[in-house]
């Protein structure tokens, strides 16, 4: 099973930003996690500040050797159609997830373009958003 594990903007500087919203962990300590705690599971892991950057990683779940995509498109996620669209090429299950409950705060964070063409989407548990998404992959029957 290989999944590919995909970061938008600004999620490159977690742990220096925002620290009292998005916690202290660094997407580094993130990434080190879901390797140890899932070392059976082949993870490939990008991170794009740019849209194009993100629609790329996507591609490359096109070929079918991904058996699924955990995606937080962060800020992209409120406005991207065309990561939505790359989203909605793709065969495999994609999962949208954010660290926080994007439905508690600000208006304009409560609604994701991005959501519609996803297989489902995990907000507001941190680091555990992506456990969850990756849980529901390999509990999956069609792997
Ligand atoms: C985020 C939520 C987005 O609204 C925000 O722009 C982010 C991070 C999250 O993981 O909680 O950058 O996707």
């Amino acid at each position: 099973m290989r999944l590919l594990i995909i970061n938008g903007p600004n999620l490159d500087i977690l742990g220096k930003r925002e620290p009292e919203v998005y916690g202290t962990l660094t997407l580094w300590d993130i990434e080190n996690r879901l390797k140890e705690k899932y070392s059976s599971v082949k993870l490939e892991f990008y991170q794009s500040n740019s849209e194009g950057g993100i629609i790329d990683a996507l591609h490359k779940a096109l070929d079918g050797s991904a058996t699924g995509v955990v995606l937080n498109p962060a800020a992209f996620s409120h406005y991207s159609y065309a990561i939505r669209d790359a989203v909605a090429a793709l065969k495999v299950p994609v999962i949208e997830v954010h660290l926080t409950n994007i439905h508690a705060r600000e208006e304009f964070r409560r609604k994701s373009v991005i959501a519609p063409v996803c297989t489902g989407v995990i907000a507001g548990f941190g680091v555990r958003s992506y456990e969850l998404a990756i849980e529901y992959l390999l509990g999956r029957e069609d792997h």
